[in-house]
């Protein structure tokens, strides 16, 4: 599929996740499988722009294209500078959160709040789009099914957004007053699809192969994005492109992939925070790999005393060679575990 002017691998997104889908970790969801990454959100907001934050997220180096960078903000014309200021750093498209439900975000009436106010919706559209398109920049928006339960109204704003000039769409099978709690339905990602001539994502809770085949199935989307289920397991992008192609499961992939592909992702993650903040920040995505397997308690455990890069490697190092002593494979992720029996083919990669 096509995003403007941008032909994309295939149709499975990586979702952009404050905190998670850092540059490192965008790249190794690339690398797996993924068509398309989404950065995380940077603020409309000048005035930190030059904070480390901002530009630790606003760095593309060696990112394979198209760079997608999602903006968040509540002021149309702030939006618009900040949408020029990224496609000046290297943004090839600008998303816009509307599907945020951070406090933090909504307070200020950003992210998924701006759904409960259509006509500022609409004009934050406006805006970066006319910022964007002179320079042949797509412009793209995330959203909710709406404000509530009683307020679903994706399908009117869809519909407003597309007339706007808005080149692709993505739900999260969720309102905002859900935060992540309940589960994402896709009736509403549906009628947003047969509303609108754009391409429209499906998102929530896509957590195995199987779950992916029937969300394309049941909304019609034209992709699917893939969050949480990604954290700690990369590879999900290659087990479910795998699944659309061929019907058949990938086996878990082997230990001794993992343990390169975690050392390589630590490796990159230090290169971009530096020794001090990556090995903090590095903590959440090794518990996240080693979440399933035994003896991740202690070892998370253990982490938190770590404060050096080469200590951090070398214990990982060491918690995956012990692990592949006993097991070949990685355990199936309990998604796809209680998933339908297809057959199940095993690669080497
Ligand atoms: C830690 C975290 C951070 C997130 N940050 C963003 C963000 O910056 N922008 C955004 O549009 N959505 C954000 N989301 C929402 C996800 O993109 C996605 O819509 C949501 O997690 C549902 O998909 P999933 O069930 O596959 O995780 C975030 C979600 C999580 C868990």
């Amino acid at each position: 599929m096509n995003i403007g002017p941008h032909f994309l691998a295939n149709n499975l997104f990586a979702a952009p996740m404050a905190g998670v889908t850092d540059r490192p970790f965008r790249r190794l969801c690339r690398q797996l499988g993924a068509g398309y990454a989404v950065s995380e959100m940077v603020t409309s907001r000048r005035d930190l722009w030059n904070s480390l934050k901002t530009s630790r997220r606003a760095n593309h180096d060696g990112e394979p294209g198209p760079i997608a960078v999602q903006i968040a903000g509540t002021d149309a014309e702030m939006m618009a500078q900040a949408a020029a200021y990224n496609i000046d750093r290297g943004a090839q498209i600008i998303d816009i959160n509307m599907g945020c439900p951070a406090k933090k975000v909504c307070n200020k009436w950003a992210g998924s709040a701006l759904m409960r106010d259509e006509a500022l919706a609409l004009a934050i559209a406006q805006s970066v789009i006319a910022v964007c398109a002179p320079r042949d920049i797509p412009v793209t928006l995330k959203m909710r099914t709406g404000w509530s339960q009683s307020h679903k109204n994706a399908v009117a704003l869809a519909r407003a957004f597309e007339s706007a000039g808005v080149q692709m769409l993505t739900v999260h099978g969720r309102t905002r007053e859900q935060g992540y709690g309940g589960h994402a339905e896709y009736e509403t990602i549906a009628a947003v699809k047969a509303a609108v001539r754009v391409p429209v994502v499906a998102n929530g809770d896509i957590d195995s192969p199987q779950k992916a085949r029937d969300v394309l199935a049941f909304s019609n989307a034209d992709a699917v994005m893939i969050g949480r289920a990604a954290q700690g397991r990369p590879w999900i992008f290659r087990e479910v492109a795998h699944f659309l192609a061929t019907g058949t499961l990938l086996a878990p992939p082997l230990v001794a992939e993992v343990r390169r592909l975690l050392l390589d992702h630590l490796r990159d993650h230090y290169q971009l925070y530096g020794e001090f903040t990556g090995v903090r920040s590095a903590r959440k995505h090794i518990g996240w790999y080693v979440k399933e397997l035994p003896g991740a308690a202690a070892f998370r455990q253990r982490m938190n005393g770590i404060e050096e890069c080469e200590r951090q490697l070398h214990a990982v190092a060491e918690f995956f060679d012990e692990l592949a002593s006993g097991c070949d494979r990685m355990p199936a992720a309990p998604a796809a575990a209680a998933a339908s029996p297809e057959q199940t083919v095993a690669v080497t990669q």
